[in-house]
């Protein structure tokens, strides 16, 4: 895989990047394609929502289990989002703000600036509200409530 593109963040260190539970990004970014890449974005502009599949390229090595920052119980590394994976592939919704040519502005952006960019693809979801369950998070979710009011 090569990357196809580099993102334009606001962000120079992970300690920005806002973390913890239900918190939204509300960042903007660009994400910027490089020219050879650019006749590929025809029609995207017609969408809300893009997938950005992009690299944690400033992330070493990985850790099959371990301790998410907003739980104190260990989860397998494909139950999480974390940033130490073998494949270190970053997956992130972005709201599409508008297009510059080979410039998209977006927002929601997670990721670090001159974050490599793997792939985009538009958003599409089919799976109603009802059929997602959240795993350990909804479960720490509630331990964290109940911790809280005690
Ligand atoms: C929890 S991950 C989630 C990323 C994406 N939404 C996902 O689900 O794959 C986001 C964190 O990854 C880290 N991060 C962001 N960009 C990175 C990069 N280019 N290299 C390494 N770590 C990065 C930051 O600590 C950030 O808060």
């Amino acid at each position: 895989m090569r990357p196809i593109g580099f993102i334009r963040s606001p962000y120079t260190d992970t300690k920005e990047i806002p973390k913890g539970f239900g918190v939204t990004h509300e960042a903007e970014g660009v994400l910027e394609l490089l020219p050879e890449f650019a006749p590929g974005l025809m029609d995207v502009e017609g969408f809300s929502h893009l997938f950005v599949l992009w690299a944690f390229h400033r992330s070493e090595g990985y850790e099959l289990v371990g301790r998410p920052p907003i739980d104190n119980r260990d989860h397998g590394v494909f139950a999480t989002r974390s940033p130490r994976r073998p494949n270190p592939i970053g997956l992130t919704v972005v709201e599409l703000l508008r297009c510059e040519g080979p410039r998209l502005h977006v927002k929601g952006v997670d990721m670090l600036d001159g974050t490599p960019i793997l792939d985009l693809k538009p958003y599409m979801s089919s799976i109603p509200e009802e059929k997602l369950r959240r795993g350990w998070l909804a479960e720490a979710e509630v331990r964290r409530g109940s911790a809280q009011s005690s």
